[in-house]
């Protein structure tokens, strides 16, 4: 285990904390881009009071509303325009992890005269990775990504149907201001897709990660622990503040390159539901809800002892052996079957797709992303009629 651990990004973690944004923001311009999502933070009053504080610090306001999730690299282009017509030399993500990442890719489209989607890794040779960006300010409204303290985004482009990501450090946000509050009205079926994502988050880690990795093992096991107990918590009553904090801390440790420091893994399930996004606008923490069971009992298989280990830790299961591959099934099926109980899809019939295309899905996925022996890089490595296997 030899790794590096950098992450820049400034964390406010604090409720009530959404008035201070002006204060945190006029360090870094004094004119914003506030980029938005369908409409939500508009209708819950989020947004007037976003814009309030940034004009009371004297910073003056430029709007880019109606990301979509899954967001659009067309939306991506029309934000980069506007922050360059109105001069602004800060970027404000107000919504959830769609928001974030389009903000970012607005923010490195800043300093690139080229297409934006040059940057997305989409399978072309030698994808433009920025060195620069707009500094970025992000305010999460929705538990799930990890987006605000992270140097990752995830983009699609509806006209090719590719869906994929951009990884640099110039998109680390420079502050993270995390509002619990600005997560009570985040409705219960988008609190469990959140709850997925950040369980699957470190889940990839966990299983397609290096061997010796017990502090990062605990780590995992402790955030998915306190995931499922206050997530039951906060879909249960919408409005309970502290299980909407400890979700959402879960959220940020999940994928902010701590909790899965050194593991060094593929995230094999993430690929694979970026394509059924990309072909069918799936929202992500659903689609991650159906590939991750199935691909967890194809994984078992080649690496029992794992996937006992998640058993007995997170379901409180025996195994007769370290590698006793039906208390790992076990696990596997504890862990789908909740899923299931708080509301999330667990078969592509649940999202309404059925297997016509299952092939072009396993190619478009290694088209995208493959290691030199052409799989989709993981443990194990998974080659195109792997991944067919996984969705049938
Ligand atoms: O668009 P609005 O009207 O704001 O509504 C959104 C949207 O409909 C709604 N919502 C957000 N906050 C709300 C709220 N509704 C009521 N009250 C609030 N406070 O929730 C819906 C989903 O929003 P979205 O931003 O799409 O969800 P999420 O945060 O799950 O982000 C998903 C996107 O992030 C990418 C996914 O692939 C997907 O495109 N990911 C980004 C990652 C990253 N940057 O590190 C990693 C992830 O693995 C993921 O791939
Ligand atoms: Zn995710």
């Amino acid at each position: 285990m030899n790794f590096e651990y950098y992450n820049p990004t400034r964390l406010i973690f604090s409720s009530g904390s959404l008035k201070r944004l002006g204060e945190v923001s006029v360090q870094y311009g004094k004119r914003a881009l506030l980029v938005t999502g369908g409409g939500s933070v508009k209708r819950n009053g989020v947004f007037d009071r976003a814009v309030a504080s940034l004009e009371q610090a004297g910073i003056a306001v430029a709007e880019c509303s109606g990301v979509e999730p899954n967001p659009r690299i067309t939306t991506v282009r029309r934000g980069a325009r506007i922050a360059r017509d109105e001069g602004c030399d800060l970027i404000i993500a107000l919504g959830g992890g769609s928001v974030m990442d389009a903000a970012k890719v607005m923010a490195a489209a800043h300093y690139y005269n080229g297409d934006p989607w040059d940057m997305i890794y989409h399978g072309q040779p030698k994808p433009y990775l920025p060195t620069r960006a707009l500094p970025v300010i992000t305010v999460p409204t929705l538990a799930a990504t990890g987006s605000e303290m992270n140097m990752g985004a995830v983009i699609s482009n509806e006209e090719t149907c590719e869906k994929s990501f951009v990884q640099a450090e110039c998109l680390y946000p420079v502050t993270a201001l995390v509002d619990p509050e600005l997560t009570i009205s985040v409705p219960q079926d988008q609190t469990a897709y959140g709850i997925c994502d950040i369980i699957t988050h470190v889940t990839e880690a966990y299983f397609n990660g290096v061997d010796g990795t017990p502090v990062q093992d605990r780590f995992a096991e402790g955030t998915i622990l306190t995931t499922i107990q206050y997530g039951q918590r906060a879909l249960a009553d919408g409005n309970d503040l502290e299980a909407r904090a400890q979700v959402q801390w879960a959220s940020i440790v999940a994928l902010n390159g701590w909790v899965n420091a050194g593991t060094n893994g593929g995230f094999p399930v993430h690929m694979i539901e970026h394509t059924l996004s990309a072909y069918h606008d799936v929202t992500h923490g659903a689609g991650l809800a159906v590939v991750n069971p199935a691909w967890m009992r194809f994984a078992a298989r080649h690496r029992p002892e794992k996937f006992v280990q998640f058993a007995e830790r997170i379901f409180g299961l025996r195994g007769k052996d370290a590698d006793n591959l039906d208390c790992a099934l076990e696990g596997i099926k504890r862990f789908e079957t909740y899923l299931h109980s708080i509301g999330c899809p667990t078969r592509l019939s649940e999202l309404k797709i059925d297997d016509t295309l299952i092939t072009r899905y396993a190619q478009d996925t290694l088209r995208i992303i493959h290691d030199k022996h052409g799989n989709l890089p993981g443990r194990p490595p998974l080659s195109g009629s792997d991944i067919e296997q996984i969705l049938r």
